[in-house]
């Protein structure tokens, strides 16, 4: 292993110029469509922390949005887990006018389908996530997920199953194999995870986690905040590579790929 240590910034010489977002998409397109590939983008504090009074918001900016954005772009599914839906206040899963001419004339469909995993089914089916969505959502469950005897004249399950499809994926809990597969039952193989922390943690336990991209907030948290992955058990480390390294402003944006 080489000791070899390189300056990316201040960049020696001339300055690299600024990323078109064509160039961002370059740099972030799946080596093929045609194969599954999972990818989770991520924000964290420079001391570890997912959130910042409880959200991942404030240790955003506007690099890390357009990113953010970008690989909703690229994506066939956005999957995202119930914490972050209801405690992030998701809305539908719709693109920008120009984002979603770009996916059209790059022969994919205008919008990308929403994932949410949940085990308890605790979503409202007359939320803007299901009411406004462009396309029906999936949501990816468990088969023991309860009937809510307080949602008449259906039980919860079948107030969703009006305006997602719902999927079982695993009995108590939502297992990442049959959830890969039923995405892939459907054709949606540019996987492209938004969180949160606990997905994220049953991602890498079932080792499917093929990219992670994590932006590096110039911030520290201070307290006792998540880490970005949440789960029970602690798995043989998982080695990745180094696919890139922006920077805006003091802001880190990486991608690393996991070394198979
Ligand atoms: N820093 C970042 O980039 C970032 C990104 C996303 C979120 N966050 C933050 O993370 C926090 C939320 O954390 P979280 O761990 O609760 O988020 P999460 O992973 O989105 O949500 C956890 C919930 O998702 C469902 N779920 C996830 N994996 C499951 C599985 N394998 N089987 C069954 N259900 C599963 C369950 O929903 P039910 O409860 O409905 O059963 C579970 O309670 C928020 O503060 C949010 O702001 C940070």
């Amino acid at each position: 292993m080489s000791d070899d240590i390189i300056q990316l910034h201040p960049v020696a010489g001339h300055p690299p110029s600024a990323l078109t977002d064509a160039q961002l998409l370059a740099l972030y397109a799946p080596a093929s469509r045609a194969e599954r590939h999972v990818r989770a983008n991520f924000v964290s504090s420079i001391d570890g922390s997912a959130t910042a009074s409880g959200l991942s918001g404030a240790l955003g900016g506007p690099a890390d949005k357009r990113v953010f954005d970008l690989l909703r772009q690229l994506s066939d599914v956005v999957l995202v887990g119930a914490g972050t839906v209801r405690s992030e206040g998701y809305g539908a899963m719709r693109l920008a006018p120009d984002a979603a001419d770009w996916r059209s004339r790059n022969g994919l469909p205008e919008h990308p389908v929403f994932a949410i995993v949940s085990g308890r089914l605790d979503l409202d089916p007359s939320s803007d996530v299901f009411a406004k969505a462009p396309v029906r959502p999936l949501v990816l469950t468990v088969s023991s997920a309860p009937a809510d005897k307080r949602a008449a004249p259906a039980d919860k399950r079948a107030a969703l199953a009006e305006v997602a499809d719902v999927v079982d994926c695993g009995a108590s809990t939502v297992e990442v194999g049959p959830l890969l597969a039923a995405l892939e039952a459907r054709g949606l193989l540019q996987v492209h995870c938004e969180g949160g922390p606990s997905l994220l943690g049953s991602l890498i336990a079932a080792d499917a986690l093929d990219a992670l991209c994590l932006t590096t907030s110039p911030a520290l948290e201070g307290g006792d905040g998540p880490r970005i992955v949440h789960a029970g058990e602690p798995v043989p480390l998982r080695a990745m590579t180094l696919d890139h390294l922006l920077l805006s402003g003091s802001m880190l944006l990486s991608q690393y790929s996991r070394a198979r």
